[in-house]
Parts: C-alpha cells; structure tokens; sequence
C-alpha cells in the first residue's frame, strides 16, 4: 500500500482555507482529503448571510469528490487559525465514506501544531449504512 503523505494533505488544506468565505464567523476553515484512487480534493468553508445555510470545509471537500465519482478516502487534512476539529455534522459525512483508522491531521494555519488522530477516534460506534440497512429490513413490511 502507497504510503500517505499528510504533510502533503496538510499543505492542500492550507491553500484551500485560504478560499475560505467566513465573512460572518472570520472563522476560515480548509480540509483536503485523499481519495482511494490516489487523488487530493479540496474544500473551504462557505457561509451565508441567512446564517443556517453555512457548510464546513470537510463536507465541501468531500461532496466535491463524491460529485467527481469518488466513494472512498484513505486521509484528511483540516486547517484552521487553532487547530480546531471537525463538528459533529462532518464526523458523520467522513464516517459514511472513511474506515476508521484512517488519519486525519489537524493543524493550525502556520502548520506548526499538528494534531493526529483517526476517523473512528472522532466518531466512535457512528451511524453506519450497514446499520441503516439492517433496521429497514427489520421493519420491510411496516406500513
Ligand atoms: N467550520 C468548518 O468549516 N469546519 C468545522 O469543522 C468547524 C466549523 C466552519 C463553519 C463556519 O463557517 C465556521 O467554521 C464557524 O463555525
């Protein structure tokens, strides 16, 4: 397996936080991540006068690829002002599509305090499509 390169990641995400609207928050956020296929995808946060309509940078990046035709990511990179970690709507959207050892980096904008950890470190026992599918056929013939 090809080893992966967070600093790389890291280093993606900073040029994406850099797109980053936040004119609300200032909060600018940057995620990449990396794709089974090998390629890096980008997101920044986008925020709305109309305040509940905002979305992170980690699904942004995310719903990219997907868009793109990807289903798996093998890493993710987030970058903020303090190393802040992804929210709870995100950790579910990166559980649906990452296994859970996989890394995800945080670090702060100078990439100085990187933190490490893993999908299922943020997210333990997430919702699964697994579970999900399990549960309708219990209930298949309930009106
Ligand atoms: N934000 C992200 O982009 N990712 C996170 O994981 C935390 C929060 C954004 C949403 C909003 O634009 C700003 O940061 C403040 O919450």
């Amino acid at each position: 397996m090809k080893k992966i390169n967070l600093n790389k990641l890291l280093e993606r995400a900073r040029l994406a936080r850099e797109m980053a609207y936040a004119p609300y928050s200032k909060y600018f956020v940057g995620a990449a991540v990396l794709s089974a296929s090998g390629k890096i995808y980008t997101g920044c946060n986008v925020e709305n006068a109309s305040y509940g309509l905002t979305v992170c940078a980690e699904r942004n990046a995310i719903f990219k690829a997907v868009s793109e035709g990807e289903r798996e990511f093998s890493a993710m990179a987030v970058v903020t002002a303090n190393g802040g970690s992804p929210c709870g709507a995100c950790r579910q959207v990166i559980f649906e599509f990452m296994n859970p050892d996989a890394p995800v980096a945080l670090a702060d904008a100078q990439i100085e305090h990187i933190s490490y950890s893993t999908v299922g470190a943020l997210l333990p026992n997430g919702f699964t499509p697994r579970k999900l599918r399990q549960g309708q056929r219990m209930n298949r013939d309930r009106k």
